[in-house]
């Protein structure tokens, strides 16, 4: 079927975009099409004689003209794609290239300028991607002892819980009272790829259990899942429900300044994994006091810098040199995923002789 479209030059293209977004007249169940050096934009009608001066104003001489244009896809693929003549152009560059998908739930940064637009931004966001059931926007950075962000809802349902699935598990997490990150799966699954069969782990904090879950998911290993949140622990003990697991998960509700006394101060665990990244470095000792002689540590911290891993490898062997040790040796260092410009959460594991 043939489409009333209005004629730019090439360069015009953005502008008469923005000028026929404001007076609604793009045809947005069509796409755009470039032809030579012009560009021809679909519109729903012929505009009124008020409009056709407001677009001679600003664009100067354009044609109109009738052509056959392809439908664009009811889904659109990106978010500028979405936003088109629902946001104003010059804000379009601001929008969010990336966002967390947890199970069914978007957690986005929006960012001030678009604040106003918060609410279209979620709904387009469910249009891109129909499984997304619920938008939230992040409102806080990562804090306190629980490291959870405050949270905005902006679309679809008011549902903070979820069933987020990686590597064959199922997590239930509550988005807004638990700490989560979808971006650490391949790091779980590469350390649970290293537990053996019949070997003792310490996971000192669970959070909801990915670590543990994936672990015990994979090898007949005896987790110790401890964490300092309620909710947390209560998640992990319904997320065990939820997976066929290999091995044994205990989740103990603790703080993991206490597992020595917890433990009573036993040299039983061949592995530890210390995802806490802000302050791992606080429970070193403590981590130490769990792993037997050739045990293994999962350490997790912050850096920065042009050789962040470098520089976090530094930093751990000075802490380590304060512990009661007689050597260890580092395995693996690894850049796991960037948590600001030039700011990453790295990776070590090290080995531990008393
Ligand atoms: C960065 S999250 C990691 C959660 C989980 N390992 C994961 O990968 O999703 C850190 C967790 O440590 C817990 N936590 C913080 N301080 C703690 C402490 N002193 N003892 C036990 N758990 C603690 C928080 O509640 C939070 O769930």
């Amino acid at each position: 079927m043939m489409t009333e479209a209005i004629k730019v030059r090439s360069f015009q293209g953005k502008r008469a975009v923005e000028i026929l977004g404001k007076l609604n007249l793009i045809h947005r169940g069509k796409k755009i099409k470039k032809s030579g050096d012009f560009i021809l934009i679909p519109l729903i009608r012929r505009p009124n004689r008020d409009e056709l001066n407001y677009i001679l104003d600003n664009l100067g001489d354009v044609n109109f003209c009738v052509d056959f244009f392809e439908d664009r896809s009811s889904r659109p693929r990106s978010l500028v794609d979405a936003l088109i003549g629902l946001i104003p152009n010059s804000k379009l560059e601001l929008l969010p290239r990336s966002f967390d998908v947890i199970g069914d739930v978007a957690i986005i940064e929006i960012p001030p300028e678009l604040s106003s637009f918060k609410r279209i931004i979620g709904e387009a966001l469910m249009r891109i991607y129909p499984r997304i059931k619920a938008v939230f926007a992040k409102k806080s950075a990562v804090s306190g002892v629980f490291r959870v962000r405050e949270l905005e809802h902006v679309a679809g349902v008011f549902s903070s819980i979820t069933l987020h699935r990686e590597y064959g598990c199922i997590f239930k997490v509550d988005v807004l009272n638990v700490y989560f990150s979808p971006r650490l799966s391949f790091e779980r699954y590469r350390v649970a790829r290293q537990v053996e069969d019949g070997e003792v782990v310490v996971d000192m904090f669970t959070g909801v259990g990915p670590f543990s879950i994936m672990i015990a998911k994979y090898s007949r290993a005896n987790v110790f899942s401890i964490d300092i949140n309620p909710r947390a622990i209560s998640l992990l003990s319904e997320n065990l429900k939820l997976n066929k697991l290999r091995g044994f998960v205990y989740p103990i509700l603790a703080d993991a300044n206490y597992v020595l006394k917890l433990f009573r101060s036993e040299e039983f665990a061949d592995r530890v994994v210390m995802n806490l990244p802000e302050n791992s470095y606080l429970f070193l000792d403590k981590a130490i006091g769990l792993v037997k002689s050739g045990g293994v540590i999962h350490y997790y911290c912050f850096s920065g810098g042009d050789d962040p891993i470098m520089y976090a490898r530094l930093k751990l062997i000075d802490k380590l040199r304060g512990c009661d040790i007689s050597d260890f040796s580092i395995i693996h260092m690894r850049k796991v995923k960037p948590i600001a410009p030039y700011k990453w959460q790295i990776a070590i594991d090290f080995k531990v002789f008393k």
